[in-house]
């Protein structure tokens, strides 16, 4: 385990929200769309970032309605220009797309939003390895090709003075569940919830290809200040380079589904990072021309 001393008591003490395998014990009646999904029947998981008996406290978010340019997140074009004002559906770039396309849950491409539901709802990836760096927890698995491109990014980004850390990777089904129904007792409804995490078998943390990122002393972990950290700042310019994209980014909560989240980011491979940074395209939906996904 490679936790840095008193980020990790920080991290852990934040009894890791939205993007973390906390495990409150929830009992939550609600409804969660396909098989299996009943969000009472959480289970702990190797995979489990920490359990954690206490719900964890109501965390800023992305405020609502869709912020100003002057609250956009820092990004390779977020600087320079004005965040675009999202639309209730990404305009198509090209011809559609084939039915089926960017649906396999084992390829890099693959998008995964709340019309596009992983296939099977339960997958698991074949491999996951932990990578070589600090993580505030004893388990953030992901993909082998990942962790390897995640290793070079925070390698760089230590060359530079900015010390990344590793909150959260993968997360089976069950974590899901679990995750999903704290959210659920922490906002009271499932409205709330869906704002913020994936319902199981929706999210991208299944897939091994998405991760949070931290800062090393801990600081706005997983909160809406993480934005105004260097480790946000770094990795939203840089995480390119690496084959990563930023996925939630602010502003295009009607585009991706979720409030912004500028710790989550998720491998799609240099071609496709490299391409949307060169047309300063914020979201997969669009890159691919996709329907946006605001909704179930
Ligand atoms: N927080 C992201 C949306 C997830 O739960 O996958
Ligand atoms: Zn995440």
């Amino acid at each position: 385990m490679r936790v840095r001393g008193s980020a990790a008591v920080i991290l852990l003490a934040l009894a890791l929200p939205a993007c973390s395998g906390a495990d409150p014990a929830a009992t939550v009646s609600t409804t969660v769309p396909g098989p299996a999904a009943t969000a009472s029947s959480a289970t702990s998981d190797p995979s489990s970032a920490a359990g954690s008996g206490t719900l964890p406290a109501p965390v800023q978010r992305e405020p609502s309605p869709a912020p100003t340019a002057s609250g956009a997140a820092a990004g390779p074009t977020a600087t320079s220009t004005p965040a675009p004002t999202p639309t209730p559906t990404a305009a198509p770039s090209a011809t559609a797309p084939p039915a089926g396309a960017y649906a396999d849950p084992g390829a890099v491409d693959v998008v995964v939003n709340k019309r596009r539901p992983l296939v099977p709802l339960d997958f698991a990836p074949a491999d996951l390895r932990q990578p070589d760096v600090a993580t505030a927890t004893e388990n953030a698995l992901l993909r082998p090709d990942v962790a390897s491109a995640l290793e070079e990014m925070f390698g760089a980004a230590g060359n530079e003075g900015v010390a990344l850390t590793l909150v959260s990777g993968y997360r089976s089904f069950a974590t899901q569940e679990s995750t999903y129904a704290s959210w659920v007792a922490q906002y009271g409804d499932a409205a709330g919830a869906d704002t913020v995490s994936a319902r199981p078998g929706y999210s991208e943390h299944q897939t091994g290809l998405a991760f949070d990122i931290g800062q090393a002393d801990g600081a706005c972990t997983l909160v809406l200040c993480f934005r105004d950290t260097p480790a946000a700042q770094w990795a939203a310019r840089h995480a390119a380079d690496f084959g990563f994209i930023l996925r939630y980014p602010l502003g295009f909560h009607e585009v991706t589904g979720f409030s912004a989240e500028s710790w989550h980011f998720r491998y799609v491979g240099r071609d496709v990072s490299l391409a949307m940074r060169a047309a300063g395209t914020q979201t997969l939906e669009e890159h691919f021309g996709l329907p946006a996904a605001p909704s179930y």
